[in-house]
């Protein structure tokens, strides 16, 4: 039995805020047989608490994602430049851009007291740590708290506040970065090497997440000491997935010929699809999370609604090609196959 992810297959389907992950795609990963993540990222408390009760009727355990607010305020002139930079790549939807940056913790406060008050078997948090204090009330509701890093320093930090195992995130990983700091960009790396050498320093429980295109990646996660191998990408084209239609489309366009990490669109490293917005303003783009978020917010909708690809952000991992229709169950029967040839496969 696994002690982070009690799901039959050791396999999870990642949580991915923004449209992807909905009721959908968590009841079908849990009938599959892998646990679900909820993403709670950008959604209000209300909308997070009905998705719970949703997930809590499936019978199985399940995680609920959550993005740690970032300290840091933005440099407004350097903000104020990129908002005049993208104001031509408004005016192609007859939109104005605030020049003024717009800053939200994602109702930290109001879905800690959610989850404090409703507890959920797991908890997980990217893109930092919280305050110990945070973790320990999860912890004392009954909850497992993971913690998303991307290097041995952030796993050492994430052990010294208390969580109770680790989302090793590799840079093949599709969407953002989970990285403490946004100013670092993750150096290139394998998922499984990233796996072994944080868990050779830090002696956590650990499940593995980026780059998965396929059995044989699964099995190498697993292989490496991962209990549980996190799938995001090979899950985007699923029939029970929220993806937009022009992201769906773009994953299968065979004009889209890698994937780059970029702060263009949300002032985060993320990973998308290279398209010309990434190539007209990557080099550009400050460090401002949420800020360029909000700012770019009102250009991708206008894109997504237009069919515009090369306007919305494509989150994409490395194994993108890989990424199937079809039922999501058939993803993670496929990716069984890998899991069942892992050095670990049938242990407790
Ligand atoms: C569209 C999309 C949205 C994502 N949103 C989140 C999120 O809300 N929270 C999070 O911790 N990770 C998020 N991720 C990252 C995934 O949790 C996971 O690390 C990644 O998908 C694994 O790599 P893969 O895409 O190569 O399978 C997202 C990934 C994608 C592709």
């Amino acid at each position: 039995m696994n002690r982070l992810i009690s799901s039959r297959l050791p396999l999870a389907a990642a949580p991915m805020a923004g449209g992807p992950t909905g009721p959908d795609l968590t009841a079908a990963a849990a009938r599959a047989g892998a646990f679900p993540f909820i993403a709670g990222g950008y959604k209000t408390p209300e909308a997070l608490r009905g998705e719970i009760d949703a997930a809590r009727t499936l019978g199985v355990d399940f995680g609920v994602n959550l993005f740690v607010p970032e300290g840091r305020s933005p440099d407004r002139a350097a903000f104020r430049a990129y908002a005049a930079e993208l104001q031509p790549e408004a005016d192609a939807y007859g939109l104005t851009l605030s020049p003024d940056p717009v800053l939200d913790d994602d109702h930290w406060s109001a879905k800690l007291q959610l989850l404090t008050e409703h507890p959920v078997p797991v908890v997980s948090m990217t893109f930092g740590i919280p305050d110990p204090a945070d973790i320990a009330a999860l912890q004392d509701a009954g909850s497992r708290v993971l913690i998303s890093v991307t290097s041995s320093e952030e796993a050492e930090s994430a052990r010294s506040a208390g969580a109770d195992g680790l989302v090793i995130q590799g840079p093949q990983a599709g969407g953002h970065s989970a990285v403490h700091d946004p100013r670092r960009t993750p150096e290139p790396a394998e998922t499984p090497d990233a796996v072994r050498q944080i868990r050779s320093r830090v002696p956590l429980p650990v499940i593995g997440a980026g780059g998965v295109d396929g059995p044989d990646a699964a099995r190498r996660i697993l292989d490496a000491g991962a209990e549980g191998v996190v799938v995001g990408t090979l899950l985007l084209r699923t029939d029970e997935a929220g993806t937009s239609p022009t992201h769906r489309a773009a994953l299968s366009d065979p004009k889209f010929e890698e994937t780059v990490l970029t702060r263009a669109f949300t002032g985060r490293p993320a990973r998308a699809l290279r398209s010309r917005f990434i190539d007209r303003h990557h080099d550009t783009a400050p460090t401002a999370y949420p800020a360029l978020h909000h700012l770019t917010k009102p250009i991708r909708a206008a894109a997504g609604s237009a069919g515009d690809a090369q306007r919305l952000h494509l989150w994409a991992g490395t194994g993108w090609r890989s990424a199937p229709e079809g039922p999501a169950a058939r993803v993670f029967e496929w990716l069984a196959e890998g899991a069942d040839r892992s050095e670990g496969a049938g242990q407790d």
